[in-house]
């Protein structure tokens, strides 16, 4: 398994509410990492350091390091690690205008100007999110206009807009229904292949159902890391077994 970013010693507060604390853990090349653990123990916090929105809030204060194939991200600016590592927030947040300029705002903004390269990026990546034939002849409609699962997908598409290395996604699933949950499991389950997926959820069915690692977190702390299967099946710490008993018990 092939490493792509690593913790290391991750500490973050907000003013003197520390919501992360001496965090290490590692995330693997082309595999589904989910982040799991109860309420405010710091998921989102973790996922908005490893794509440096943490640093837009001037409240925060963090220590420690963050690498992306092995170069600290201290070393890059907001722009190249935002454009390395994607973010799908858990409401759908398509921008309030086109299908199409949502898929085309960030690769203009990164230089990309030729039409033909545009309109492929739209069709692309309107592909790998299975909207292809659900907006066909649609590019140009507002993207608000859309279903909550049809929203989402669109934002899984704008994130991949800028061909990231890793996509980040904060409980994507949480305000959809069953059937537009299934969609986007089976989309994230075929962008492995070319993506690193990390997701957190509060739905162990689904961390069970989709991932290849799991990464367990209390109190801002990690509790343990580990392959999925091997982590329902044969939980190493006393805190993991509490918690899927508690969740499936
Ligand atoms: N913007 C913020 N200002 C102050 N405290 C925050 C802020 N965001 C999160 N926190 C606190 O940090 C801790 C971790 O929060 P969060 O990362 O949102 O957890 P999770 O996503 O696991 O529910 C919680 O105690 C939360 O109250
Ligand atoms: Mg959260």
């Amino acid at each position: 398994m092939e490493q792509i970013m690593k913790v290391e010693n991750l500490s973050i507060s907000y003013e003197d509410k520390k919501a992360i604390e001496g965090l290490n853990l590692t995330i693997f090349k082309n595999k589904i990492t989910a982040i799991i653990g109860p309420s405010g123990c710091g998921k989102t916090t973790l996922l908005h350091s490893l794509n440096g929105l943490i640093k837009e809030n001037p409240q925060v204060t963090m220590k420690g390091d963050i690498y992306l194939d092995g170069k600290n991200t201290r070393q890059l600016s907001g722009d190249e690690l935002r454009k390395s590592v994607g973010l799908v927030f858990q409401t759908p947040t398509p921008f309030p205008f086109s299908v199409y300029k949502n898929l085309t705002y960030a690769p203009k903004y990164y230089g990309i100007k030729s039409k033909t390269k545009l309109d492929g990026i739209v069709e692309n990546k309107l592909k790998m999110v299975g909207l292809e034939e659900e907006l066909q002849n649609q590019w140009h409609k507002n993207a608000m206009k859309f279903s909550g699962g049809q929203q989402q997908r669109i934002c899984i598409a704008r994130a991949l807009s800028v061909e990231p290395e890793v996509l980040l996604l904060d409980e994507p699933c949480s305000a959809l229904d069953v059937k537009n949950i299934e969609i986007i499991e089976k989309t994230l389950l075929s962008l492995k292949k070319n993506y690193t997926i990390v997701i957190v959820t509060h739905n162990m069915v689904q961390a069970k159902r989709i991932s290849d690692r799991v990464i367990f977190m209390k109190d801002g702390k990690l509790v343990e890391e580990g392959e999925t299967m091997e982590f329902f099946e044969h939980p190493k710490e006393e805190e993991s077994k509490k918690f899927i008993g508690g969740v499936f018990g």
